[in-house]
């Protein structure tokens, strides 16, 4: 008998795969999967639990809240419900790490806490959602990295993230939550920022399709990858999918050409067939342009509007934006926003940059050839006010707004 093994069975030629009788494909495990992998781990590393109040009390990583709550239960699933999107790999090298915490503390495989694996977990890297070419790693944003748009915030915090830190009270509750949530407004509003705070906020449980590398390649493939993104997303859920720039590909289905039509009846398939606690998150600023077949109810049927910022927005942007550059203490945030009415958060971004090349430029002309940085003055922000134009016009905002109401 032959048992042939392979990472990529699409890459195999099919002359060889005819030679097997059955092709068994193993998938990323379930929850009630990964209990039973970390138990056999857990066994295998010959370590058990001690639950001594003390360890859990004064715990450093600061997840006291979690960890009070976790305590009631089977350590062994409380931690297995934790390890979204986790292979054995990773269950294994998850207790591999926990038991090197535990002995610098001085206590044995015997002694371990669930609080030891709670503290690695964020430095194991998940295999199940590396593996896929059309997902995208997303560098980590704060909340506190966004200037304004607290209502979008809340939107966002309530209809996503609640749905994995609160995964057991909507099960419990039996309330569904919203299927999808799309976010438009004009460019450079801060749209793929607010993602990808949703992504840091989330962990594992965010998938970021990369739209060129779903669509290229051969025909069918783009189908087969959306299939396989829904499915990893379902496999791993609470799970959140973010599309950004949907219009790209799921403009209308009249518009868009074959493949648009395809990709577009593929997605809504997978809309409705997907597990419940996967949650779709789009982006676009040519809301008009998608088809409003995926914004009917049930699908991405939340939209969040991103409006550029109001003036104290501005000021708050600016704030976030000193932080990362050198500004002279003399420069009054007020006054610069003022300086900068219908401007985007991209806009001010562009406005610093440029301020800070006129700093660059006026430190060379003190200090002769050779630039030292200083400062940006307040005179720096009005020469760039004089050369950086808002991105968006009064007419384009307009179109947002209609499309708003
Ligand atoms: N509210 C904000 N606070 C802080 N920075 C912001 C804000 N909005 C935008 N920015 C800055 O502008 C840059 C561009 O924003 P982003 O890429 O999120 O815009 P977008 O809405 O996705 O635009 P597009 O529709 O063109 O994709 C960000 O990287 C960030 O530096
Ligand atoms: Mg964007």
């Amino acid at each position: 008998m032959i048992l042939g093994l392979t990472q990529n069975a699409r890459e195999l030629d099919p002359s060889v795969i005819s030679l097997f009788d059955d092709t068994v494909e193993l998938d990323i495990p379930t929850p009630e999967e990964r209990h039973v992998i970390l138990q056999t781990c857990i066994m295998n590393h010959g370590m058990s639990f001690e639950f001594e109040t003390s360890s859990i009390g004064n715990s450093q990583s600061g997840n006291n809240g979690d960890t009070g709550r976790l305590k009631d239960q089977d350590p062994i699933k409380a931690i297995a419900r934790r390890c979204h999107g986790y292979f054995a790999a990773d269950l294994d090298a998850l207790c591999i790490q926990a038991s090197i915490v535990a002995d610098q503390q001085g206590r044995g495989m015997d002694q371990m806490t669930v609080e030891d694996f709670l503290m690695v977990m964020k430095s194991i890297r998940v295999s199940a959602l590396r593996q896929s070419t059309s997902v995208q790693k997303v560098d980590s944003v704060h909340w506190s990295d966004i200037g304004g748009l607290e209502g979008v915030k809340r939107v966002l915090e309530e209809s996503v993230i609640w749905l994995y830190k609160h995964a057991d009270a909507y099960a419990r509750m039996g309330i569904s939550p919203s299927k999808g949530v799309l976010l438009y407004g004009p460019p450079g509003t801060g749209k793929t920022l607010l993602a990808k705070a949703v992504a840091t906020e989330s962990e594992a449980n965010f998938i970021a399709v990369s739209i060129p590398d779903l669509i290229k390649g051969e025909v069918g493939e783009s189908e087969k990858a959306i299939a396989k993104i829904f499915r990893t997303a379902t496999r791993c859920s609470p799970c959140i999918v973010f599309l950004d720039e949907l219009e790209a590909i799921f403009g209308t289905r009249e518009s868009s050409g074959g493949l648009g039509k395809q990709l577009v009846s593929q997605l809504l398939l997978e809309m409705d067939n997907c597990g419940k606690g996967v949650v779709i998150l789009a982006a676009t600023n040519h809301p008009e342009a998608i088809d409003t077949s995926i914004l009917r109810s049930g699908r991405l049927d939340r939209l969040v509007y991103v409006p550029p910022p109001n003036f104290e927005e501005r000021v708050a942007i600016l704030q976030i934006l000193k932080e990362k550059t050198q500004f002279s203490d003399a420069v009054d945030l007020r006054t610069v926003s003022n300086l900068t009415s219908n401007f985007t958060g991209a806009d001010m971004k562009a406005l610093v940059r440029k301020a800070g090349l006129y700093a660059l430029k006026a430190s060379r002309v003190r200090s002769g050839t050779k630039a030292t940085m200083s400062n940006i003055e307040a005179q720096d922000f009005f020469s760039a006010a004089i050369d950086i134009q808002p991105s968006v016009n009064q007419l384009g905002l307009l179109r947002y707004e209609q499309f708003h109401r």
